[in-house]
């Protein structure tokens, strides 16, 4: 049994060319001119590209007081919809909870995935057993990233010291340190000073968390993995002071990668002060949405090479969840959805309007993130050898994006009313095709868990630069005597 995808141009992050792609056994097989097979996708008039990876989405995740709605079903096939055919999660350990045990639970979460996915590790402590159990996780469980929350004061967030262990802990483990970089304990006081001002509406929640303690964050984070000889990845970078910050340590030669989200590419604060409390609450999350001039530096970063990925940091509550909040912005639950539209709305944003070239669309949702995580040309490839998880996207398909329409199970969409020229006309998983047009074809538990090696290249020209510039004691001969 092969499938055969015919007449399309394939469109990788460094190369455009016409070829048929053959798909056997989950994997390519063969890309070249006049394939046959037992079944023909026809590609005529669209662009076969790697299928997207997302690497920040919170499925059904526990977070300020309830989960996240959508699930590993809901949120895969929201991500298949879209173009997206690998999701990574975060598996958040509770306080003093074993890594481990933790990863037991996110595993019970995902039997009903429709597409491939991975885990990122949190560090939300720092002890003996996490410091231990991050070998197993490195080097048994196939986890080679760490998060690190520098906000969420009081639930997530750990301190300098937590950090800086992890660091090098992530140093010796050849692991990648990832940071939510926010000063927790400025937001913290920000935002007490906020209520005690009688300002509790959605929009105090963008004066709580500004730019600067985004990039205060971002910068400190940088500094302290280049101190531990790590390389670092930035979640979620909206600004420009976290993108200069990025910017600067690249110039330098520091291995900094920056993540910005579909969200703060494409909406900015002016949602904040939508009269409508919903319409504002609906679109809390940490970082908020930014001006306009934010949003240039952000497109900028993505046409200059210094910001590498576009994710959603996908965390979807629904209305009745959102007014948690009333009376009080900082019980909003934080998080937006955007698995489906990541895709379209980056497409239609950035190719169609000449800020991206294809290959540029490519390497941000696909093949930088899976070389960063380790996993290419596994996944984020169109070559023989790579499994077959590609999007066949007819650039003329048009929709305008609906929550009536989407796959998401909440009850709104954030880009509700945007009008989106570019979208799938297949999607394929592993060589099964989960989406044809707008029909659904998702089969739920054929998402398999993607295992990810320890890291060779970066972390050991770092270690070994480190090892090269590390403290020696200098050896001298007629030292004085010592005091009186
Ligand atoms: O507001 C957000 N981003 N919610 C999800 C958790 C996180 O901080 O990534
Ligand atoms: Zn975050
Ligand atoms: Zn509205
Ligand atoms: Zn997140």
């Amino acid at each position: 049994m092969s499938k055969v995808i015919k007449g399309g141009t394939i469109v990788t992050a460094d190369l455009t060319y016409k070829a048929d792609v053959k798909i056997e056994g989950g994997r390519i097989v063969e890309i070249g001119p006049n394939l046959s097979g037992t079944e023909t996708l026809d590609a005529t008039g669209c662009y076969v590209m790697p299928g997207g990876i997302d690497p920040h989405v919170h499925l059904e995740m526990p977070f300020m007081g309830t989960y996240s709605s959508d699930d590993f079903e809901s949120g895969t096939r929201a991500g298949l919809a879209g173009g997206t055919t690998m999701v990574v999660d975060f598996c958040l350990p509770g306080p003093e909870q074993s890594l481990l045990e933790a990863l037991q639970m996110w595993d019970n979460k995902t039997s009903r995935a429709n597409a491939d996915y991975s885990f990122h590790m949190a560090i939300t402590g720092w002890n003996e057993r996490v410091f231990n159990e991050m070998e197993t996780v490195v080097k048994d469980r196939g986890i080679n990233t760490f998060k690190h929350f520098m906000a969420y004061k009081g639930a997530l967030m750990v301190n300098d010291d937590e950090m800086f262990a992890s660091f090098q802990r992530c140093a010796e483990l050849g692991a990648l340190p990832l940071v939510h970089a926010e000063n927790g304990d400025v937001v913290a006081s920000m935002t007490a000073k906020l209520l005690a001002d009688g300002n509790n509406g959605p929009e105090a929640h963008a004066y709580s968390r500004p730019p600067e303690v985004e990039g205060e964050a971002t910068n400190r984070a940088i500094m302290l993995a280049d101190m531990a000889g790590v390389p670092l990845y930035v979640v979620h970078t909206s600004c420009e002071q976290a993108h200069e910050a990025i910017r600067r340590a690249r110039q330098k030669g520091m291995r900094v990668y920056g993540e910005p989200l579909i969200q703060h590419l494409t909406l900015d604060e002016s949602e904040y002060f939508d009269k409508d409390w919903d319409h504002a609450a609906r679109r809390v999350m940490s970082p908020p949405f930014r001006n306009k001039q934010h949003q240039d530096s952000l497109w900028a970063g993505l046409q200059s090479g210094s910001l590498s990925v576009v994710a959603t940091d996908h965390c979807a509550f629904t209305t009745d969840q959102k007014r948690f909040g009333v009376g009080d912005f900082s019980k909003i639950p934080n998080g937006t959805g955007g698995l489906e539209d990541r895709l379209p709305m980056l497409w239609t944003h950035g190719v169609n309007t000449g800020r991206l070239t294809m290959n540029e669309f490519v390497a941000v949702t696909s093949t930088n993130i899976a070389k960063i995580l380790n996993v290419y040309p596994k996944k984020g490839a169109i070559l023989v050898g790579a499994d077959a998880d590609i999007v066949v996207w007819d650039p003329k398909r048009s929709k305008t994006i609906s929550a009536k329409t989407q796959q998401s199970s909440i009850d709104y969409n954030v880009f509700e009313g945007k009008q989106v020229t570019g979208l799938p006309r297949f999607t394929l998983t592993r060589g099964k095709v989960a989406i044809e047009e707008s029909t659904v074809k998702t089969k739920e538990g054929h998402g398999q868990f993607v295992k990810r090696e320890p890291f060779q290249a970066v972390n050991k020209a770092l270690s070994t630069w480190k090892e090269l510039v590390a403290p020696r004691k200098v050896e001298r001969s007629g030292i004085p005597a010592t005091g009186v």
